[in-house]
Formats: structure tokens, C-alpha cells, sequence
């Protein structure tokens, strides 16, 4: 029988540890990298926020994973036979068999997106004086628990905060504090548990099976629903796999299937888990679909298609199964820890270990001059931008929202993200990133804060517009004409 090889298995006769792609690039799209004169241009008629820059002036492009991973040429060619039908489309019927087999989940409602499934459980489930425990909040998630009356509590660990730190499992719920919530608020008032693979907003950390299944035990002993946002699942599994003892031997397949099981509802966004766009939930529980289902034509579209072109909804039957395979759920991390590991060597305070999504720079470490109430996660982004044509996420502050007098509700922790859709960048564009990275710590002096000029009230972050607090943005454009010349 021939051996498969498998990822991560090479070794180098160098002795280097680099991650070595399972993959061949058969379809490219160009990139320019545009001169720093424009760049200044760019990110000033953006408002200093990255969500507002054109791609044309990005080199780049690390905003997010979302919609933007590399499709299969399986996924293109299944697009082509994708059976358009308002209602009873055979590609929801292939569809559905992926979620059963992938996740073990008959009942399924398609919703455009992510965030249209966190809408219909929070109007269904969520009521004023509710409260949702979880490992931690997503933007989107929080904003409709919120706008419906409900109350959202993280109950991470301590060490989920700590930036360098070895622990494998930075994304788990306190298990302690989840119980002494739901007994102090009363089980009546939790009308679900929400779980978060690969946490977002913490640097991409998965949680354990341990961890998982206490919760589970948590939520029967209360007769609460455990709901799993699955959005970035695969990659918590492949962590799962590469770092709990018990399951390195077993498949992806079968973590992603016991994590099913453990939860009630699993909902997702395609844009993530399946490299396509669309999301759904689904769930073996007859009544809490019932519940659900109404929703799904009055916001989404027929129950068939749920508001997803239905070219997506076969691109995200075959991206489900692929996220069975190690080679594609584990490419994005190994790179993410590549770089992660390269840039703190060279003392630059990064999130480790390396998690899913996106290389994680810590922003008040790099920026330590730049008060917290002007935005160092967003400076460090616009900088970056400038100096790199690269686009990064903020994640921090300006993400955060306001509290009832106006006050900024001052982030947990101010990031820079830096996306690794799957295997969409090569090596040499990570070491370019990481270059720069290093050029901008050695000149981090001259970057300055942000304050708000035009502030939307509600997810501010994406369609917000900031200025320098000072002149600091034409001080570093100088200093890198002058380090690099006519470089870009
Ligand atoms: N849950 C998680 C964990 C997410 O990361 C996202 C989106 C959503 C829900 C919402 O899904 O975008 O399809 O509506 N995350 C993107 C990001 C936006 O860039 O991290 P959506």
C-alpha cells in the first residue's frame, strides 16, 4: 500500500521547521504593491480604519479569513452543477448530507451568514434579563444578544489573557465560574451556553475535549442548551488532535463528530468553516428546530436556500468534507505558527501559542507609548498598512463598544490581526510581513494614537473613520524613504 504523506512529517535536511504546503497554486490573481506616497493617500481617505481601504491599494490583503480562504478545484467544479431552484433544490439536498455526515446533524436551516444565525437564536432564545455564558464573545454575537435584551459573560480562564504563554488550551471556559453563573442567575435565565471554537477574538485559541465535555456536564446537570459556534471548527479540531493527548490518534472526522454530538445546536459561518460563503444551523432536536425554522424565510429566503446563492450552497457541501482533511484544516495554523514563533524571536510581543485565523500582534507591548483610549490595536494596524501595504484587522478598543455614560469599554486586549486565509499566501510573503513587522518595532516611536471623527453607534469598528492625534503618520513615511529609498 502506498504511504500518504502527511503534513508536518517532513523533515528538512536543514534542520529548519517550515510548514510545507500540501497543494498546488492553479489559479492566481496579480498583486500590486502600491508606493507608500499612495498608501498614505489610501489610508487617510480610509479614515485610518482598515475595514474602508481598497484592495487596490492593498498588497497584502490580511483583514480576515472570511470569504477570502482558497476554494478547491472540487469546489469550483461542483459550482458548475449546482441545481438553482427556489425550493427543493437537489444542492440543498447534497448539502444536508454533508452536515449529516460531517456533523451528525439531520435538521438543517441554511442563513446567509454567520451572524443571520446568531440572529435567529438570539430572537428566539434570547429575552430581556437573559444571560449567555461563554468562552468569549464575537462582535456579531454580542450585538444581537444585546439587541435583544440579553446580557453576554465570558468566563475565560487566566491564562487565556496571558500573551507568551505555553498553554495549549487558551480558549477554555472556566468551568467553576460557568456553574457558580447559572447558579447565582438561576437556569431559567440561561437560555443556552454558547461555545466558540478556535475563539476569535483572543488570537484564534481552541478549547480542549476536556474542557467541551465538562461543559456538556454543566449543561445537562442544568437542562441548559449548549450551542457550538462552529465557524472555525476545523481548525479546532486539527489543535485538538495535534495537542490532547487522547485524540492523537484519532481523525479529524471523529472530533468534529463528538464535538457535534456534545452540543445541542451547531451553527456557522460558511464563510470560514467551508472556504465559501453562506452559513447555517443544525440541529437533532425536533422542537428547538421548530422553534427556529419560521425565522429562516422571513429573514433568509426558503427554507431550500436561506438567502445563499446555490452555486455557494454546493461550494459549501464540498467544503465541508474537506474540512475532514488535516492538510486543509492544519495549513492556515502551521503558517500562523511559523510566523508567530519568527516574530517573537525577534522580541516582538505576539500571541503564542500560534491559534487559527491570524497571526496575533499584541499592540499595547509594541506600543506601550500610545494610551489605551487612543486606539494602539488601531494606530499599529494603520501603521503597519503604511509601511507594508499589508491590511491587518484591529481588534481591540475601537472594536469594543461604549458603556451607558459614553466611556469606552476598554478591551481585554489590544490586538493586530493578521489573517492567513488557507492557502492563499506563500512563504516569501510571510517572510516580507515579518520584515516589515521588524522595521516598524525598530521604529515604533514614531507612531502615535487615533481618536474618532465620525462614530457609527452600533459595530463601530467597520464603518468608523479616525485621525492621528498628531503628525506622526508623515514622520514614519519619512523615516522609510529614508531606511529603503525608492523601495516600495
Ligand atoms: N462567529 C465567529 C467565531 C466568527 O469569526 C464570525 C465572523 C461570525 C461568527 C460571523 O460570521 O461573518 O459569516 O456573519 N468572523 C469574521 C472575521 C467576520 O473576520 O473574523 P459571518
Amino acid at each position: 500500500m502506498e504511504k500518504t504523506q502527511k503534513k508536518g512529517t517532513v523533515k528538512f535536511f536543514s534542520g529548519k521547521e517550515i510548514p510545507l504546503e500540501m497543494h498546488k497554486v492553479r489559479i492566481v490573481q496579480s498583486l500590486k504593491l502600491v508606493p507608500i506616497e499612495r498608501r498614505m493617500k489610501a489610508i487617510e481617505e480610509a479614515g485610518f480604519n482598515s475595514f474602508l481601504l481598497g484592495t487596490k491599494d492593498i498588497f497584502l490583503d490580511m483583514l480576515t479569513d472570511s470569504g477570502t480562504n482558497a476554494m478547491s478545484d472540487e469546489q469550483l467544479s461542483k459550482m458548475m452543477v449546482a441545481d438553482d431552484a427556489y425550493a427543493g433544490s437537489q444542492s440543498f439536498v447534497r448539502f444536508e448530507k454533508a452536515v449529516l455526515d460531517v456533523f451528525g446533524k439531520k435538521l438543517l436551516l441554511p442563513v446567509h451568514q454567520g451572524r443571520a444565525a446568531e440572529n435567529i437564536l438570539s430572537q428566539v432564545f434570547v429575552k430581556k434579563g437573559s444571560v449567555v455564558p461563554m468562552n468569549y464573545h464575537f462582535t456579531t454575537t454580542l450585538a444581537h444578544i444585546q439587541l435583544n435584551g440579553g446580557k453576554v459573560v465570558e468566563l475565560y480562564t487566566p491564562e487565556a489573557m496571558k500573551i507568551k504563554s505555553t498553554n495549549p488550551f487558551k480558549g477554555n471556559i472556566d468551568i467553576n465560574r460557568l456553574e457558580d453563573l447559572i447558579k447565582k442567575e438561576g437556569p431559567e435565565n440561561v437560555p443556552f451556553i454558547r461555545m466558540e471554537a478556535s475563539t476569535n477574538l483572543i488570537g484564534g485559541q481552541p478549547y480542549s475535549m476536556k474542557n467541551f465535555m465538562e461543559v456538556r456536564r454543566i449543561a445537562d446537570k442544568y437542562k441548559i442548551i449548549l450551542v457550538l459556534d462552529a465557524s472555525l471548527i476545523g481548525e479546532n479540531a486539527y489543535f485538538i488532535k495535534k495537542r490532547e493527548p487522547e485524540y492523537f490518534d484519532k481523525s479529524i472526522g471523529f472530533i468534529l463528530n463528538k464535538m457535534s454530538e456534545l452540543s445541542d445546536i451547531v451553527y456557522f459561518s460558511g464563510r470560514k468553516v467551508s472556504s465559501s460563503r453562506g452559513g447555517a444551523i443544525c440541529t437533532n432536536n425536533k422542537d428547538l428546530y421548530n422553534k427556529m425554522k419560521d425565522l429562516v424565510p422571513l429573514y433568509e429566503g426558503f427554507l431550500t436556500y436561506g438567502g445563499i446563492s446555490i452555486r455557494e450552497i454546493e461550494a459549501m457541501a464540498v467544503g465541508l468534507y474537506e474540512t475532514l482533511e488535516e492538510d486543509v484544516v492544519g495549513q492556515s495554523p502551521s503558517f500562523i505558527n511559523y510566523a508567530a514563533n519568527e516574530i517573537d524571536k525577534l522580541g516582538i510581543p505576539v500571541i503564542l501559542p500560534g491559534g487559527a485565523l491570524g497571526c496575533h500582534i499584541e499592540a499595547q507591548g509594541f506600543l506601550p507609548h500610545v494610551p489605551q483610549k487612543e486606539y494602539p490595536a488601531g494606530s499599529l494596524v494603520a501603521a503597519f498598512y503604511l509601511i507594508s501595504g499589508c491590511r491587518g484587522m484591529e481588534r481591540g478598543t475601537i472594536s469594543s463598544i461604549r458603556d451607558e455614560n459614553g466611556n469606552d469599554i476598554l478591551a481585554d486586549l489590544e490586538l493586530m490581526r493578521l489573517a492567513f486565509p488557507r492557502r492563499v499566501f506563500t512563504l516569501s510573503q510571510v517572510e516580507y510581513l515579518i520584515d516589515r513587522l521588524n522595521w516598524l518595532y525598530h521604529n515604533r516611536q514614531l507612531v502615535g494614537g487615533l481618536k474618532f471623527i465620525e462614530e457609527p453607534p452600533v459595530l463601530r469598528f467597520f464603518m468608523g473613520r479616525l485621525a492621528p492625534t498628531s503628525n506622526w503618520p508623515e514622520k514614519l513615511l519619512a523615516k522609510f524613504k529614508a531606511d529603503f529609498g525608492d523601495s516600495l
